[in-house]
């Protein structure tokens, strides 16, 4: 029931849509990735060259193969070059609108074939593919940060989702060397529904118990096992993508814990988004940065 995918669109080349270019291009596909403006397309395609780079430097990847890699990769600012897309992975900001524009957009461009897949963090599935005439072959795919570190990519089957569009996604998932699992669009999906009250306890408990950044993630790390703690994993993902989030989540369910704390939506005023800004919980501008 699944489709073969040769080719692969991405849309936004943030870190998340850089992340999930490189899965698809080291899994043999060819990838067009589309950016508003050459500028981020290339930021996003040197990102993808060190971190493929780092990989022939640690012997976890032959040179001919990262350059085959990179080969796989052609940048665009034309939406109009995604037509001949098997499937296109849309990862542009998390704004209903301007996701469901796009969707109506890329429905037009790419072949009636093509399935569809929002990368959403915490928007409803359903919604994004409210505004299109054939929501049927609109699924979530749903990677987590950094993408091609992370195992796991979240099929969300829509409403209306066809049952031959989430199979795709799915298997496409495999194929990218990732653990699927397939939820229905629920608010949060799985992970984030219980990894956003979670985080934000965790921030809570910042002032709670009067305990320091530092200790606090010593604390989740070394007496519950988190391979990184909450404030450097809240940095990691960015404030404002977390406090956005938690405030779409609360928005839907109403349950105190999803409410961003306010020392966090105090941070996203104030411009300390994490690693992406230089400064969040930690200052990252004494270290080297990632490119
Ligand atoms: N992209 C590609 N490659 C990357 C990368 C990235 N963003 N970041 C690092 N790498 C590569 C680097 O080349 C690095 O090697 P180098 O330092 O020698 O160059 C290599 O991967 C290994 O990196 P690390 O040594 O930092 O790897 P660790 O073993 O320390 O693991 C980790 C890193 C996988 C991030 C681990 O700390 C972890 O699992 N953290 C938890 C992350 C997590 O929970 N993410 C989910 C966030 S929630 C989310 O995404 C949902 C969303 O909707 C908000």
């Amino acid at each position: 029931m699944a489709r073969e995918i040769r080719t692969v669109g991405v849309v936004g080349l943030g870190a998340m849509g850089a992340g999930i270019a490189q899965l698809c291009v080291e899994a043999g596909v060819e990838t067009v990735g589309r950016e508003v403006s050459m500028g981020p397309a290339e930021q996003a395609q040197d990102r993808i060259a060190h971190f493929l780079t780092r990989k022939v430097e640690k012997g976890t990847l032959e040179q001919g193969a990262r350059d085959a890699a990179m080969g796989r990769l052609s940048l665009t600012t034309e939406l109009a070059e995604l037509a001949g897309c098997d499937l296109v992975i849309e990862a542009i900001v998390e704004d209903l609108g301007a996701k469901q524009e796009l969707f109506v957009q890329l429905e037009r461009i790419c072949s009636p074939g093509a399935v569809l897949a929002t990368n959403t963090s915490a928007l409803s599935v359903t919604e994004i593919a409210a505004a299109a005439s054939t929501p049927e072959r609109i699924v979530g795919m749903h990677f987590f940060n950094p993408a091609p570190l992370m195992p796991l990519v979240e099929i969300v089957r829509a409403e209306l989702s066809s049952d031959d569009a989430f199979e795709t996604a799915y298997a496409f998932g495999v194929k990218l060397g990732k653990r699927p699992i397939r939820c229905h669009d629920t608010p949060g999906f799985v992970v984030n529904r219980v990894l956003i009250p979670l985080l934000n306890d965790c921030i809570r408990v910042l002032d709670e118990a009067r305990v320091t950044v530092e200790d606090l993630d010593t604390g989740m790390k070394h007496g519950a096992g988190w391979p990184m703690g909450p404030c450097e994993l809240v940095d990691l993902v960015g404030i404002d993508v977390h406090v956005h989030a938690s405030e779409a989540l609360y928005g839907k369910l109403r349950e105190p814990r999803m409410a961003p704390p306010p020392r966090l939506v105090a941070m996203r005023h104030a411009g300390l988004l994490g690693r992406k800004s230089g400064r969040g919980f930690y200052d990252y501008e004494s270290v080297r940065r990632d490119p």
